[in-house]
């Protein structure tokens, strides 16, 4: 494959509150490939994470980020959200009154709704029917094997681990997103979670969609086959490689590649 990845992290540095994090991430990732991060805690995982979704917070202090060829730096999260980038809620908030489903068609109108004209105003345009969108959430819920009930419950009111991360896949599987990012920092993600994650990753995944699976967990990575393992040390991706590097950290611990850092 001689495509240009769909996104390209370049030399990337970025600080927050003033201090440096990241220290020249460099990371290509193309439709159709599943990649993963790991890292020991405090690395700097998070911080890419939420740097790539434009999180305020995360000042990009040099480096780049194209997605689709384009520079992303000064875009806002949603615009991000819209150009196909997919982020899974980091801290759901729970919205008694509001049910899943009208959620996602929420979600889904902003990810198709056009930008204000020049005129500062915005076009009337609907977004997707209500008919329309059920049968699409239908078709999805049916393919992910989720119970048609769930998308009549209160958004995350009282949704348990693993539910609130079947509503991140159905999310991902609506508005089907060019690059997802996941970031399983859940200390609370029990093992029916991860299933449900790793099901839903491996149903979603094909040749549109490229994922990035960021853990400090080996164990993700059972369930997942990533194409391409990075491992993350001290806010730079200090090694790449197939598969066999989750299983070689999982036995080793990141001891090792941090030795091998200080040796260069
Ligand atoms: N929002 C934030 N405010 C202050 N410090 C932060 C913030 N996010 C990350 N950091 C700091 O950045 C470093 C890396 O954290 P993080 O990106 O969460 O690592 P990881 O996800 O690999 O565990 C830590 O020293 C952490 O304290
Ligand atoms: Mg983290």
């Amino acid at each position: 494959m001689s495509q240009t990845p769909e996104l390209v992290v370049k030399d990337l540095h970025v600080s927050v509150e003033g201090k440096e994090i990241l220290k020249g991430l460099s990371l290509e990732i193309a439709k159709g490939e599943i990649h993963a991060i790991m890292g020991p805690n405090g690395s700097g995982k998070s911080t890419f994470a939420n740097t790539l979704m434009g999180h305020p917070k995360y000042e990009v202090t040099s480096g780049e980020i194209l997605f689709r060829g384009e520079s992303i730096l000064e875009m806002e999260t949603d615009e991000r959200a819209r150009a196909g980038l997919f982020m899974a809620f980091q801290y759901p908030v729970a919205i008694p009154g509001l049910t899943f489903a009208s959620f996602l068609r929420a979600a889904i109108n902003a990810r198709i709704a056009p930008t204000a004209g020049e005129d500062g105003k915005m076009p009337t345009k609907k977004g997707i029917a209500p008919k329309e969108f059920r049968k699409l959430m239908l078709e999805q819920m049916a393919v992910l094997k989720m119970d048609e009930k769930f998308a009549t419950r209160y958004l995350n009111d009282g949704f348990s681990g693993g539910e609130k991360k079947r509503a991140e896949i159905l999310q991902m599987a609506l508005l089907k997103p060019t690059i997802a990012i996941m970031d399983e920092t859940d200390s609370g993600l029990d093992i029916d979670a991860l299933r449900i994650v790793s099901e839903g990753v491996n149903t979603l995944s094909g040749p549109d969609l490229g994922v990035l699976v960021i853990t400090h967990y080996n164990r993700i990575l059972n369930y997942i086959k990533p194409h391409k393992v990075h491992v993350m040390i001290n806010g730079r991706i200090e090694l790449s490689g197939g598969p066999e590097l989750a299983l070689e950290l999982e036995s080793k611990g990141y001891d090792w590649v941090r030795e091998e850092v200080d040796a260069r």
